[in-house]
């Protein structure tokens, strides 16, 4: 219920008041969108943190607009591992960088005499909150690397079924504190942009880039002797700014190190007519295969009973993957106690597929940011990435008439008895009935 407010209900009503009130100001109040200039009160501390904010975060919003926007694309670029090692670490010392300069402004905010008067709470609280947030961004990187890869296959998803007004919160609730309290910061600033300083953002003076230099002319030599500095200096400003957007777009292509990935993309290829039947017949094809996996999924959920294996063919050393009534990986294990043992293979921190392998301590290593999981009780170890621990699965063993022989429910001890010195002639099934116990 907590979770649907706050991955369902605020970020509607966030972007909902945003679009409304941002509207209403720029219709309304059309000179307050800009927000009021401290640079006369205090010039010193400023520099070093309006340039590092800006500069850092405009880029971390454009990447995470980009995954979001482009989820495939994202994911193919990152598929080399050159990029994404560069990606997380650019991220990383750009999350510090906007880090440092959002902490100076508040710092500047709060001990600098003279702006004392003019600051007013709200200023204070969406700096602290867009301090927390960039805060949080970074431990999120750090703890839960290649942020990456997951954001465009947790998140992106979850954003688009949000757009379709069909939320989807399973991609959401089983994430890390720390990444949900991250979502759920980010929401929080879209709803307080109308009412806040935020909303310069909407108000940027692009045409400062491109639009004619405007200076004044001095009618005094003196005047202009003594100005002519600050006339180079707002040269100088305006050339810096050019250099830096410049160098911002070339090295942010350049990162991306696959400008010839994007052109195919994006361009569209001049084929031939008999090309262009080939293609559009593997793309039916394609279609063909979604709608058959499709109805593959709903008919295997219609199914009382799921095959997993014979039971000769499950021991206690590795594990055989099989997929749940969920589609999500699973692990079928036989142990000595002569009794099956079923868990889910999708790992609680961000949905990666555990090992298969037990180790020396009976546990199976989730690789993508080490978690280890106890097979019998499913707990990860302590300290790991992981916080919930891995649901058992429900099963039944049936005989080769089809009676069924035993049976376990999630949570439960198994019952039944079957001959175990004739394993294959037994067959293991997940049921219905029988759905993961809740974790
Ligand atoms: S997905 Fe991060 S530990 Fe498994």
């Amino acid at each position: 219920m907590f979770d649907a407010f706050l991955f369902a209900g605020l970020p509607y009503a966030a972007v909902l008041i945003c679009i409304v009130g941002v509207i209403y100001r720029f219709r309304k109040l059309p000179f307050g969108i800009t927000p009021r200039s401290t640079q006369f009160l205090e010039h010193g501390k400023l520099r070093w943190a309006a340039a590092p904010w800006h500069i850092a975060i405009i880029p971390i919003l454009i990447a995470h607009i980009l995954a979001f926007v482009f989820p495939a694309l994202w994911q193919t670029l990152l598929a080399s591992q050159v990029l994404l090692v560069t990606l997380e670490m650019v991220g990383i010392a750009l999350g510090v960088t906007a880090c440092i300069g959002i902490a100076i402004m508040l710092t500047r905010k709060v001990i600098a005499g003279r702006l004392q008067a003019i600051t007013g709470f709200k200023t204070i609280t969406v700096l602290s909150l867009l301090f927390v947030q960039v805060l949080l961004g970074v431990l999120t990187a750090i703890n839960h690397r290649w942020g990456g890869l997951w954001y465009s296959s947790t998140l992106a998803p979850y954003l688009w079924s949000m757009i379709k007004l069909q939320p989807d919160l399973g991609y959401v609730t089983a994430l890390p504190f720390i990444v949900k309290m991250h979502i759920v910061g980010g929401f929080l600033i879209i709803l307080l942009i109308p009412f806040t300083r935020l909303i310069h953002m909407f108000a940027v003076p692009y045409e400062y880039l491109y639009r004619l230099p405007q200076r004044v002319v001095w009618a005094r030599p003196q005047s202009l002797a003594m100005n002519s500095n600050a006339v180079r200096m707002i040269d100088a400003r305006r050339s810096f700014i050019k250099s830096a957007v410049a160098m911002g777009v070339g090295g942010t292509l350049l990162s991306f190190g696959v400008a010839d990935k994007m052109v195919r993309f994006f361009g569209k290829p001049e084929i031939e007519p008999e090309e262009e039947t080939a293609l559009l017949a593997t793309r039916l094809k394609r279609l063909k295969m979604t709608a058959e996996e499709k109805e593959l999924e709903l008919e295997r959920r219609s199914k009382d009973y799921i095959l997993i294996a014979r039971l000769s063919e499950l021991n206690d050393k590795k594990g055989k993957y099989f997929i749940d009534y969920e589609m999500h990986p699973a692990l079928a294990f036989m142990f000595a106690d002569g009794f099956p043992l079923l868990i889910s293979a999708k790992c609680t921190h961000l949905g990666c597929t555990v090992g298969s392998e037990l180790d020396a301590n009976g546990k199976i290593l989730c690789p993508c940011h080490v978690s280890y999981f106890d097979v019998k009780t499913g707990e990860p170890n302590p300290g790991a990435p992981a916080k919930a621990r891995l649901p058992h699965l429900g099963w039944v063993i049936k005989d080769n008439d089809n009676n069924i022989v035993a049976h376990q429910k999630p949570g439960s001890s198994p019952e039944g008895s079957f001959d175990r010195k004739r394993a294959d002639q037994y067959r293991l099934f997940i049921a219905r009935q029988y759905q993961p116990e809740s974790v």
